[in-house]
């Protein structure tokens, strides 16, 4: 048995108390455990789930764009939960919190909800929603949030990383190699990660829903990485960051005054 199928096991006998439904799957390859979740829930499948993959072909990351992760030196999986909190805001930066507070002490969060370890991405999160819009009356209003986790455990050679480029191909942004989980906690494997993440990552979200992102904006002020920070959007606005606001939003300092970014609008760099 892999290492990752043996802790998946952990994670399910951990879980099933508090999640009578709950299934536990992991899959040697797919295009994506987030495509294939959503997938799922548009086909009536509702029930908690965390799936794993080794390897993911067409694996997406935020704002459109793609996920490319090296089998055996990351930890790729999504978890559908459903939930019917009052407001959804702030669910993804909780997500983040839930991974940063769990992993290591070094680890901050860059807003809305990228892992960083010192100053480089170690981690991505996409969480998307899905409404089952079948004819079983029981299932009607049911949500089911999926939570995506891309994390590097060895460190991404330079070499391995393509800059983005323009259309003419020309590079626009030098690349600062990503951080991976190994620097951190040598000899880390993606299934001692998955055990340590998964349990506190859905009494996070079972917290969220019944309180909202009220009971963790203190937490996450403490990991804030831009907090403080000159900061730059990709619309092109600067400013000073200044924190989150009780609804999760990115409070910025510009000249024109003080702005709310909500995450689905826009990236965020240090400048
Ligand atoms: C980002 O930083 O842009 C978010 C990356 C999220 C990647 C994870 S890997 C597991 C899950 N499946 C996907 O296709 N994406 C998420």
């Amino acid at each position: 048995m892999t290492d990752l199928l043996a802790r998946s096991e952990n994670v399910w006998q951990a879980l099933v108390p508090r999640l009578p439904s709950f299934t536990v799957e992991v899959l040697p390859e797919i295009d994506s455990t987030n495509t294939e979740l959503m997938r799922r829930a548009r086909s009536g499948l509702l029930d908690p789930v965390l799936l794993v993959a080794e390897r993911q072909t067409a694996g997406r990351g935020r704002l459109g764009r793609g996920w490319h992760s090296r089998p055996g030196q990351s930890l790729t999986f999504s978890l559908g939960l459903p939930m019917a909190p009052v407001s959804w805001s702030g669910l993804s930066l909780v997500v983040g919190l839930s991974l940063a507070e769990q992993l290591d002490p070094q680890i901050q969060l860059k807003w809305p909800n990228d892992l960083w370890l010192q100053q480089r991405k170690l981690g991505g999160i996409l969480v998307e929603t899905a409404t089952h819009t079948g004819n079983a009356s029981d299932d009607a209003g049911r949500r089911l949030v999926v939570v995506g986790v891309g994390i590097n455990i060895a460190r991404p050679e330079a070499a391995a990383v393509q800059p983005p480029t323009s259309e003419a191909g020309a590079a626009v942004a030098p690349v600062v190699p990503p951080a991976g989980l190994a620097e951190v906690r040598m000899g880390v494997t993606a299934g001692e990660a998955l055990e340590l993440l998964a349990a506190p990552l859905v009494h996070d979200l079972l917290r969220f829903e019944a309180s909202g992102f009220a009971a963790f904006r203190s937490r996450f002020a403490r990991l804030d990485a831009l907090d403080g920070q000159p900061v730059r959007l990709s619309d092109g606005t600067e400013g000073q960051a200044q924190g989150v606001d009780a609804e999760g939003a990115l409070l910025l300092q510009t000249r024109d005054g003080l702005r709310r970014i909500t995450s689905s609008e826009v990236s965020v760099r240090p400048c």
